[in-house]
C-alpha cells in the first residue's frame, strides 16, 4: 500500500474515489464546497432528498458526478464537528470498508479539516493508515484455494491524504502498525496443530533474516531443563512438542550496549489445562493462548520497520500444556530458574509458570531498563473488564503513566487493576516457597503477585489481554491484533 499526500482542489483531484466528510448540520467545509459547487450542487441535493444525513459514519457512494475529476465520490458522515478520537477511529473504519466496497485501487481522502479532540493531523493519518489496511486483513491461510479465492480479493494500492499537512510519517507508523497488527491476528488465528512453539521460533527467526538490526536466539526445552528452569519445563515436559524461550534483539541504538526495554509474550500454543483439565466447549478458543506471543511478533516487526534509536529485547516464553504420562500434577513441587520452589496446586494456571522463568532468564541475561509481558493469563480479567480493556498491573508508577499514554493515544485501552503486597499471601504455601494459584480470590491479582515475586527491584508491568486478545464466538470471531498498538506506541516513547 501506498501513501502520499495532495494539496489543492478536491473537485480537480484525479482519483479513482474521493472521500468528503460532512456533519449532520451540512455546514460544508472547503473541500465539500468545492466539489458542491463544481457539480452541481450534487451535495445539497443528496441532503435534500434524504439520501445523506452527515450522522456519524454513515455514508453514501455516488458513482458518477459529472463537473468533479474523480471517479466516484464517497461521502462519509462525521456527525458533530468535534469529534472524539473513538467517534475518528470509526469514522475511519467507514472509510476504509467503503473504499473497499467500491473497488477502486485508489482513493483520495480529505480529513485534515475534521477537528477531532485533543489529536491532530499526524494521528488522523495514523489511524487511517491502520483502518485501511486492518479493513484488507483476510484470514485465508488454513482455507484450501478455492475457498480462499472466492472471496473477494479487495486491494486498495494507494491512499492520497488531501490537505497541507505532511502526514508522511504518520502514514508510514500507522502502516507499520497494522502490519504488526495483522502479524498478530495471523499468528493467534492459525490452529494450534500448526502454530506450535517451533512455528513462533520460526517465524522469529524470519524475521531476523529480514532486519539487520534484529537478531534471534532461540533457548530449547532440553538446554532450559539444564539450565534449571523447572517451572518452564514442567509446563513443555506434557507436550510432544519442545517449549522454546524465543529472543529477538533489536538494536537500534547508538550505544549497543544500552540497555534494552523488554516485552515479553505468553506464548501456550494451545492451553488444555494439562492435569487440571478444562471443560470441553469453547477449548478451541485456547489456541489463542499464545496472543501475548503474537502481539510480541507483530511489535518487533513493525519496529523493524520503523527502526527507533531504542533497544528493545523481544522475548516469547512457548510451550504447550497437555495432559499426558509425563505431565506435571497438582500438588507437583518444581525449582523454578531463580531457585525458588512452587508447589503447582493448579496445572491450568501455568502461564505464570512459564513466564516466570523467561522473566528470571531476560533479567538476569540482558539487565532490561523496563519490561512489560504481555498474556492471556486469567480469566478472571475477561471477567472484570470484558473485551474493551486489558488489564494492567504494575507497581511502578512511571511505567503506569507511559502505558496510560500510549493505550490513550493509540485507543488500545487498558485498566490499572491492583497489585499490592496485601495480596500476596494468598500465595503461601504449606510445602514450597510459594503456591501458582491464590484461590477464588482476585485471580488476576494473585496472577500477578505471582509474577511479582520474580520481577523484585525491577521497574516491571503485566498486561493481561485475556479479554482483549480475541472475539469469541460468531461472525467475528477472530484474534484482534491487540495490544500491538499500544506496545509500538510505548516503544516509540521511549
Ligand atoms: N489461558 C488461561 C486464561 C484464560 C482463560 C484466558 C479463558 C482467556 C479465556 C490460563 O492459563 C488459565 O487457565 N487460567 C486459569 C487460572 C486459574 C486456574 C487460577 C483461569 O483463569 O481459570
Ligand atoms: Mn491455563
Ligand atoms: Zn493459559
Amino acid at each position: 500500500m501506498q501513501f502520499n499526500t495532495l494539496q489543492g482542489d478536491a473537485s480537480k483531484a484525479d482519483t479513482g474515489c474521493l472521500v468528503i466528510c460532512i456533519n449532520q448540520d451540512k455546514t460544508l467545509n472547503e473541500a465539500a464546497q468545492a466539489v458542491n459547487q463544481a457539480s452541481g450542487n450534487i451535495i445539497d441535493t443528496v441532503f435534500d432528498n434524504g439520501d445523506f444525513t452527515g450522522k456519524l459514519a454513515s455514508s453514501l457512494l455516488i458513482p458518477v458526478v459529472s463537473g468533479i475529476q474523480a471517479q466516484r465520490l464517497l461521502l462519509v458522515g462525521s456527525g458533530k464537528d468535534d469529534l472524539s478520537p473513538k467517534d475518528f477511529i470509526k469514522l475511519a473504519g467507514t472509510i476504509a470498508s467503503q473504499i473497499k466496497a467500491c473497488g477502486s485501487e485508489q482513493a483520495t481522502v480529505e480529513v485534515e479539516s475534521l477537528q477531532v479532540i485533543d489529536r491532530d493531523d499526524q494521528w488522523k493519518a495514523e489511524q487511517l493508515a491502520i483502518a485501511i489496511e486492518n479493513s484488507l486483513y483476510k484470514y485465508d491461510q488454513t482455507k484450501s484455494k478455492d475457498e480462499a479465492a472466492e472471496e473477494q480479493p479487495a486491494s486498495i494500492e494507494a491512499i492520497s491524504w488531501l490537505g497541507n499537512s505532511d502526514v508522511t510519517a504518520a502514514f508510514a507508523k500507522g502502516r507499520a502498525i497494522a502490519q504488526g497488527i495483522s502479524i498478530a491476528k495471523d499468528l493467534g488465528n492459525l490452529p494450534g496443530n500448526i502454530c506450535t512453539p517451533s512455528y513462533l521460533a520460526e517465524q522469529a527467526e524470519t524475521l531476523a533474516e529480514e532486519s539487520d538490526l534484529i537478531e534471534t536466539t532461540i533457548i530449547d526445552e532440553k538446554e532450559l531443563e539444564a539450565m534449571g528452569a523447572g517451572a518452564f519445563v514442567s509446563v513443555a515436559k506434557g507436550s510432544n512438542e519442545s517449549g522454546k524461550i524465543i529472543i529477538m534483539q533489536y538494536k537500534g541504538a547508538k550505544d549497543k550496549d544500552a540497555a534494552p526495554h523488554m516485552i515479553l509474550g505468553k506464548g501456550i500454543t494451545f492451553d488444555t489445562g494439562g492435569i487440571s483439565l478444562k471443560p470441553g466447549a469453547g477449548m478451541d478458543e485456547m489456541k489463542y493462548d499464545m496472543c501475548g506471543a503474537a502481539s510480541v511478533l507483530g511489535t518487533m516487526a513493525a519496529i523493524a520497520e520503523l527502526k527507533p534509536e531504542i533497544n528493545i529485547l523481544g522475548m516469547i516464553t512457548s510451550a504447550e500444556n497437555m495432559p499426558a504420562g509425563h505431565a506435571s500434577k497438582p500438588g507437583d513441587v518444581v525449582t523454578t530458574l531463580s531457585g525458588k520452589t512452587v508447589e503447582i496446586l493448579n496445572t491450568d494456571a501455568e502461564g505464570r509458570l512459564v513466564l516466570c522463568d523467561a522473566l528470571t532468564y531476560g533479567i538476569d541475561n540482558y539487565k532490561p531498563a523496563s519490561i512489560v509481558d504481555i498474556a492471556t493469563l486469567t480469566g478472571a480479567c475477561m471477567m472484570a473488564l470484558g473485551n474493551v480493556n486489558s488489564g494492567m498491573f504494575t507497581q511502578d508508577e512511571n511505567l503506569a503513566t507511559e502505558l496510560n499514554q500510549a493505550a490513550d493515544y493509540s485507543h488500545d485501552k487498558i485498566w490499572r487493576l491492583p497489585l499490592e503486597d496485601d495480596y500476596q499471601e494468598l500465595l503461601d504455601s504449606n510445602f514450597a516457597d510459594i503456591a501458582n494459584i491464590g484461590g477464588r480470590l482476585a485471580g488476576s491479582t494473585t496472577a500477578a503477585c505471582f509474577l511479582a515475586r520474580f520481577t523484585e527491584g525491577q521497574s516491571w508491568a503485566h498486561l493481561d489481554i485475556a479479554g482483549t486478545a480475541w472475539h469469541s464466538g460468531g461472525k467475528n470471531k477472530g484474534a484482534t491484533g491487540r495490544p500491538v498498538s499500544l506496545l509500538v506506541n510505548y516503544l516509540l516513547n521511549k
